[in-house]
């Protein structure tokens, strides 16, 4: 099968040999720290008002500070921009606008050399309108790319299967004046879904996944991964066939390109995302990101209950072998409230999107910062939680500044303004005139770039950044957070969440105090009479578990502790 691409496109640019060694740890990714990072919006090289990789190559340093361990790009290839980059129009190369596929690789051995890894996003359900091969689709049903999109004479197939973006679609049949037919698209009518069940679809996106992991790249999101195939009678989500490609997906990594990391973006609840493990024998991801965790987040903060966060981790089905949930709570989309009930959702609409505008398809489409009205108390509980649940966290560029956001722009816009670096005239993101800007700079007094900026944060000694600096660097000492089990404890303060994280050298103890009142709380600790705590970020002892294996701890309002817990003999 021939592809429209420029031969020159499909050739290795840099093999993944040549990279300088990272830890050899090959679960590494069970102990990171991730970072979304949009290319488009974080750093500006050339004053062109986009951001590009140079750019982003240029804040590696800033990012090692951080702590950061791996950076999740979103898609940076060439592409009409309807849907940011998830409108794929060549899967092998880079945007121009972003840099070159040089600038990338550049971009991958120089955070490397500062041991950050790099995953990229693949979206590997649906192409733009726009790629050559829905063009060729189109106008030449005959031909090699004639059934490479699902094409239908009536728009009545697979009618049990939920349309996604309901802000701007009515169904996920469009008509193609071109071909006289209909395609089926899970998401907007301009991203047509490839046809998985043509097996040349299904090597030409195993040759793209080959691509890149030939530029040295350590992994991938896959996008909206439970959609690849259709069946009729199904709702079309997470099916045998899908999970299948994805298992062929992985031995193909596996074999050729061992260590490279693959991260499912499936919304499910969790009893079905744990199938995007797979097994020991037929393993599929390494990672999944855990969708219903991070609403429940939210909603115990404003319930200051810690019942609906217990109800979930108790539901969450434990992994197989090397299996690692990627926990979040904010990213580049919309605060999905797909995971909640009614009642609940409408909840989280009147506490956190009173106003319509704030409101994205089926969620919220706000910052972390400003959906806790700027407390900074708050948006550290949300952190502490987020590192010291089981899984790796997943920060959102400028969350840990605390940076605001612009609801009024379409789409998910409002999420992915320009990142604020000092209170210079472009925000230290671009020289260019700020109306040339790729999306406009958050204006709102007291969020703009003036009030809100890294430079600034890092010279505040009690910003949330150097806090957030702080924290990640507790948490990196102590492996249990990421490779820990975790068991639930009871406490006599519903209030007040209480776990233990454990691996074979530690136990952590995690109490977060979700209220805004000051707690003092009972916490059962089964078995662990006589043993000491101490708090891991100060060191400073605490009272010892009592004989009845119980310890009273007093929490001021939205406060934590991680505290080690250790048998007499073992303290110091
Ligand atoms: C991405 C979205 C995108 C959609 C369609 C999602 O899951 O995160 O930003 O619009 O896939 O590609």
């Amino acid at each position: 099968m021939s592809h429209p691409y420029p031969p020159d496109h499909r050739q290795p640019v840099l093999g993944a040999s040549s990279l300088p060694p990272l830890t050899e740890d090959t679960h590494w990714y069970r102990r990171a720290v991730f970072y979304e990072v949009m290319v488009q919006s974080f750093k500006d090289s050339n004053g062109d008002g986009i951001g590009d990789f140079p750019g982003l190559m240029s804040t590696l340093d800033y990012l090692s500070w951080l702590g950061v361990d791996c950076l999740w790009v979103p898609p940076f290839y060439p592409s009409p921009g309807k849907d940011d980059g998830y409108d794929v129009a060549d899967y092998m190369s880079v945007n121009p606008a972003y840099g070159t596929l040089e600038d990338f690789t550049r971009f991958v051995r120089e955070a490397h050399v500062r041991g950050i890894r790099v995953l990229v996003d693949m979206v590997l359900n649906h192409t733009s309108d726009q790629h050559p091969w829905f063009q060729s689709s189109r106008e030449d049903p005959a031909g090699p790319f004639g059934d490479f999109y699902v094409w239908r004479d009536t728009p009545t197939g697979y009618p049990d299967v939920r349309v996604i973006f309901t802000d701007t679609e009515e169904s996920n049949w469009a008509w193609d004046p071109v071909r006289r037919q209909f395609y089926w698209h899970r998401f907007f009518s301009h991203q047509p879904d490839l046809n998985y069940e043509n097996p040349a679809v299904r090597r030409a996106v195993i040759d793209v996944v080959r691509f890149w992991c030939s530029t040295g790249v350590d992994g991938f999101r896959l996008d909206a991964i439970p959609y690849l195939f259709e069946e009729e009678g199904t709702n079309g989500e997470s099916l045998p066939a899908t999970h299948h490609f994805i298992a062929t997906l992985r031995e193909v990594i596996d074999t050729e390109f061992p260590g490279t990391v693959m991260l499912a973006e499936a919304n499910q609840p969790p009893r079905d995302v744990v199938a995007y493990f797979g097994s020991d024998d037929q393993p599929e991801c390494h990672m999944c990101f855990h969708f219903p965790v991070m609403p429940r987040i939210f909603q115990a903060l404003r319930e200051e209950s810690s019942q609906g966060l217990r109800t979930i981790l108790a539901e969450t089905p434990p992994l197989p072998q090397g299996g690692q949930w990627a926990m979040f709570l904010r990213n580049h989309d919309e605060l999905t409230l797909e995971m909640v009930s009614d009642e609940e959702r409408d909840n989280m609409y009147r506490w956190y999107a009173p106003d319509p505008q704030m409101r994205a398809n089926v969620g919220i489409g706000r910052r972390l910062a400003p959906l806790l009205h700027g407390s900074q108390r708050e948006v550290e509980i949300a952190h502490a939680l987020l590192l010291s649940l089981p899984g790796s966290p997943f920060l959102y560029y400028g969350d840990e500044i605390g940076m605001g956001d612009d609801y009024t722009l379409p789409d998910r816009y409002g999420v992915r303004t320009p990142m604020q670096w000092d209170a210079g005239p472009g925000g230290g993101f671009s020289d260019a005139d700020p109306a040339d800007f790729v999306l406009p700079m958050v204006s709102s007094p007291g969020w703009d770039h003036r009030a809100i900026n890294v430079s600034q944060s890092r010279q505040r000694e009690h910003s949330l950044l150097n806090w957030l600096r702080k924290m990640l660097a507790v948490r990196r000492e102590h492996p249990a957070f990421g490779i820990g089990s975790m068991s639930l404890l009871s406490t006599d303060d519903d209030a007040v969440l209480a776990f233990l994280r454990r691996d074979e050298s530690e136990t952590i103890l995690c109490v977060t105090n979700l209220s805004s009142s000051s707690r003092a709380v009972r916490i059962q600790l089964p078995g662990m009479g006589g043993w000491g705590l101490k708090d891991l970020a100060t060191g400073h002892s605490f009272p010892t578990v009592n004989e009845h294996e119980y310890v009273d701890i007093t929490l001021p309002r939205h406060s934590f502790y991680w505290l080690s817990v250790s048998m007499p003999k073992e303290q110091a």
